[in-house]
């Protein structure tokens, strides 16, 4: 691999690198050089993508966890340090999107996504929020970058739950930036409109269903490589260069 690509010598961890957009990223990120460490729970498509890599001549470390776990998250933290060095980027993009009417009760549904998609993304933040300092005060880049949705601005029926964790994965960015942003960390929120990816084939309510299979025939979807390749751009900028939050829509969608 180059020693001339744009993100050479980086070290990144991807959560939700089992497929769409962490998959996407993985392959982007370790195309213009970074080394990947890959999180979700689906083991052998992470194993997969890893050969895949690997093969290309990049640098790839599968590791099966589930991103709400403190404990097998801070073990994550340790074997990424040990196996492929210091971290200096992440991605925070693991997710669910479970929509449903809030009068059917689905109670495991909105916990599953405030867990996944707010507790999750703490618990990768307290993972790596030291070597991201670390990396900072070295002199080189250092980023956090989180997944949000077009859905922390928006207001859709049944998918209640959902918008407000990306709204707090928002504001949340935006407060940790202050407290990062002065210490030379970036931290950047990237909010895409529809991606087509899985998301949204482990929803179960059927308007919900109905309403995004007809936007998908309305209008063209970004692909999960267009959100990949801004969050590359995104890490790629100089290191006093901070794309704070970026909202990435299909030009159709309103
Ligand atoms: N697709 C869209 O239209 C869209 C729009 C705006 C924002 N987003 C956001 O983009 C992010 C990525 O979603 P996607 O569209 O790429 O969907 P996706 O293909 O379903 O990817 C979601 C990823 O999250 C992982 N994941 C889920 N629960 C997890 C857990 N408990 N621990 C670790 N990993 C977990 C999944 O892997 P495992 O199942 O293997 O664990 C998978 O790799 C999400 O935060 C989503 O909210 C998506």
């Amino acid at each position: 691999m180059s020693q001339n690509l744009p993100l050479s010598g980086r070290i990144a961890v991807i959560t939700g690198a089992s497929s769409g957009i962490g998959e996407a990223a993985a392959r982007e990120l370790a195309e213009q050089g970074a080394a990947v460490a890959l999180l979700a729970r689906r083991k052998e498509r992470l194993d997969s993508l890893a050969a895949d890599l690997r093969a290309a001549g990049g640098r790839a470390l599968p590791l099966a966890v589930d991103a709400t776990d403190r404990a097998a998250v801070a073990e994550a933290a340790r074997t990424i340090a040990g196996e492929l060095g210091a971290v200096d980027l992440v991605i925070n993009n693991a997710g669910v999107m479970l929509p449903s009417g809030v009068e059917e009760h689905r109670v495991a549904d909105f916990e599953q996504m405030i867990a996944v998609n707010l507790t999750g993304v703490m618990r990768i933040v307290d993972a790596f929020v030291d070597p991201l300092i670390a990396a900072a005060k070295r002199g080189g880049p250092s980023d956090l970058i989180n997944i949000s949705s077009i859905g922390a601005h928006g207001v859709f029926p049944t998918f209640a739950v959902y918008c407000a964790t990306k709204a707090a994965v928002t504001h949340l960015s935006r407060n940790l930036r202050a407290e990062l942003g002065p210490r030379h960390v970036r931290v950047s929120v990237i909010e895409p409109g529809f991606v087509n990816t899985e998301l949204q084939s482990h929803m179960t309510d059927e308007a919900a269903k109905a309403w995004i299979e007809s936007a998908r025939r309305q209008i063209t979807w970004l692909s999960a490589a267009d959100v990949a390749s801004t969050i590359a751009f995104t890490a790629g900028l100089p290191r006093h260069v901070n794309l704070q939050q970026v909202t990435i829509m299909p030009t159709q969608q309103v």
